[in-house]
C-alpha cells in the first residue's frame, strides 16, 4: 500500500503535536486550522504553546519539507488520504455537555470537498455515539459516490509530556468499522506499533468511551485522596503520610494519589461533566452519578486552599499581600483552562487580598484571560513584601525554592503549599509557618 498522506485538522495542543510528530516519523502532513495567526506562526516554525521538545521537532519537521500548514479544508481534502480530526470539544457555556460545533463544522466542511476514498479519524474527546452520528453526517455531505469512512482513535497524550506520549504511547486504540480502516491506521502508526505499542482494535463507541472512562478514573483517583484529605482535616491525621502508605500497595499505586489543590485543565473537568451529561441522556445517569461528587470534591479543594490562606493571614484577607506561585493548570504547560491556580488567585483577590501571580510559562495566557490580576516577573518579584506565599502549581523551580532566601524577601514567613510540593520540616526549620491541605 502506498504511504498515506495525512492531514491534521485543528492544530491546538493535540493537533500541533500530532502533526509535528507524524511528520518526524516520516509522513507527509498538512496541518489545518481556522485560526490564520496560529497557522502563520506554525508555518514560520514558532510553537504556539509551551510544550517541552516541541519547538525543536517543529523545526525538524519543517526542514524535512514533509510538514506544511494551511487554513483551507478544501486543500486538506485534496491532499489527504487519512484526516485526523483534532479540534476542540469544550464544555458548552450553559450546560455540562460537550460543545460539538467545532467537530461537526470541521467534519462537514471537509466532507463537502472530498472527492476520493479517504478515512476520517476522530482524535478529539467526544460523547459516546458521536462517531456514528458523524459517519451519517459525512455520508450525507460528501459528494455522491465518494467513499469516506470514519474511525475513532482517542488520544491520551499529557501536556508537558506530549511529544514522548505521541511517539511512545502506552497503547493505541482503533475504533473501526472495516478491515480497510484498520489497515489504514496500522499503516499510519506503523513506526509506533513497531516499538511494541499494544493496539486495541474495537468498535467506534468503545473507542470513544475508552477516553472518557480513562479520564474519569484518573479524576476519581485524585478526588479520592482529596476526600481523604477532608477526613484528615477533621481528625488531625496527615493525608500526605496516608497517601504514601496507600501507595505501597501496588493494587492502589501512588500515581494520581497526590493530595492537594486538585485537577483542572482543558480535559478532566469538562470530560467528566460531559460524560455525566451523556450518560443521563442514555438513561444510565446513575452509573456515573459518582462523577458529580468527584467534581464537587475537586471544587472544594479550591475553596479550602483559599481558607488556608485566610487562616494564615489571621482570618481576614483585606489588604493582605499574597504571592501566588503558579498559574498553569499543571507544571510544564502554559495551559490555563480551568486552572485551579488562577481560580484560587481570583477568589483571594475578590476577598480583598492584594494578589501578585508568577508562572514560568503561563503568564501571557493568564494576563489575557485574567487581566484583573496583577503579575510579576519572577518568584522573588511577587514574593517581595508578601504576607502569605501560596504555591498553586508544582513547577520544579517552586519545589526547589530555598526557604532561607525566600525568607529574606517576604514580609512574613507564611506559606500555603497547595500542591504538597515542599518539605514542611525544612520550611518550618527556616522559620516559616507552613500549611498544606489535609496536614496538621
Ligand atoms: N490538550 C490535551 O492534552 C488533550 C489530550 C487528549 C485529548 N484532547 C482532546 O483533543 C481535542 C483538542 O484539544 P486541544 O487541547 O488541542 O484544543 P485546542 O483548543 O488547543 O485546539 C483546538 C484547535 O481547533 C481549531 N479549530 C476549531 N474549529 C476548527 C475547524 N472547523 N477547522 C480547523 N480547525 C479548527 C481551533 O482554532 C484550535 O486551534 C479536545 O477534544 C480535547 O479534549 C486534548
Amino acid at each position: 500500500m502506498p504511504t498515506p498522506r495525512l492531514t491534521v485538522i485543528g492544530t491546538g495542543y493535540l493537533g500541533a503535536t500530532h502533526a509535528v510528530c507524524m511528520a518526524v516519523l516520516g509522513y507527509e502532513v498538512l496541518g489545518v486550522d481556522v485560526d490564520a495567526t496560529k497557522i502563520a506562526r506554525l508555518a514560520a516554525g514558532q510553537a504556539t504553546f509551551f510544550e517541552p521538545g516541541l519547538p525543536e521537532l517543529l523545526a525538524k519537521a519543517l526542514d524535512s519539507g514533509r510538514l506544511r500548514f494551511t487554513t483551507s479544508l478544501a486543500e486538506a481534502a485534496e491532499f489527504g488520504d487519512v484526516h485526523f480530526i483534532c479540534v476542540g470539544t469544550p464544555q458548552q457555556a450553559n450546560s455540562h455537555a460537550a460543545d460539538m460545533t467545532y467537530v461537526d463544522g470541521a467534519v462537514t466542511e471537509l466532507a463537502r470537498h472530498i472527492t476520493r476514498k479517504a478515512l476520517l479519524v476522530g482524535k478529539s474527546t467526544v460523547p459516546v455515539g458521536s462517531a456514528s452520528r458523524l459517519a451519517a453526517l459525512v455520508h450525507a455531505t460528501a459528494p455522491a459516490g465518494t467513499e469516506v469512512e470514519l474511525a475513532w482513535n482517542p488520544e491520551f497524550l499529557r501536556e508537558g509530556f506530549a511529544v514522548d506520549d505521541t511517539m511512545n504511547p502506552d497503547r493505541l486504540v482503533f475504533g473501526v468499522t472495516s478491515p480497510w480502516a484498520e489497515e489504514q491506521l496500522r499503516t499510519v502508526f506503523a513506526p509506533v506499533i513497531a516499538q511494541g505499542t499494544p493496539v486495541v482494535v474495537t468498535d467506534l463507541q468503545t473507542a470513544e468511551l475508552v477516553k472518557v472512562a480513562a479520564n474519569s478514573f484518573l479524576a476519581t483517583k485524585i478526588s479520592y485522596i482529596n476526600a481523604m484529605a477532608e477526613v484528615c482535616e477533621a481528625t488531625g491525621a496527615d493525608v500526605h503520610d496516608l497517601a504514601e502508605a496507600l501507595a505501597y500497595d501496588d493494587r492502589i499505586g501512588g500515581k494520581f494519589l497526590k493530595p492537594g489543590l486538585g485537577f483542572g485543565g482543558g480535559c478532566l473537568p469538562k470530560d467528566i461533566r460531559a460524560f455525566t451529561h451523556r450518560a443521563k441522556e442514555l438513561g444510565v445517569g446513575q452509573a456515573v452519578a459518582f462523577l458529580r461528587e468527584v467534581d464537587r470534591i475537586n471544587q472544594r479543594r479550591r475553596a479550602r486552599t483559599v481558607d488556608l490562606v485566610r487562616d494564615l493571614a489571621g482570618g481576614d484577607l483585606t489588604g493582605v499581600r499574597v504571592a501566588a506561585l503558579g498559574a498553569a493548570f499543571k507544571p510544564n504547560s502554559d495551559d490555563i483552562r480551568d486552572a485551579p491556580a488562577l481560580d484560587v488567585a481570583s477568589t483571594l483577590q475578590r476577598l480583598g487580598a492584594h494578589v501578585r501571580v508568577f508562572d514560568p510559562a503561563a503568564l501571557d495566557n493568564a494576563r489575557r484571560t485574567y487581566p484583573q490580576l496583577e503579575y510579576g516577573e519572577s518568584t522573588f518579584d511577587v514574593a517581595r513584601d508578601a504576607d502569605v506565599v501560596v504555591l498553586l502549581t508544582e513547577w520544579a523551580e517552586f519545589r526547589e525554592l530555598d526557604p532561607a532566601a525566600m525568607g529574606q524577601v517576604v514580609a512574613r514567613r507564611r506559606i500555603v503549599d497547595g500542591r504538597h510540593a515542599l518539605d514542611p520540616v525544612i520550611w518550618r526549620a527556616a522559620g516559616w509557618e507552613y500549611r498544606a491541605l489535609g496536614r496538621p
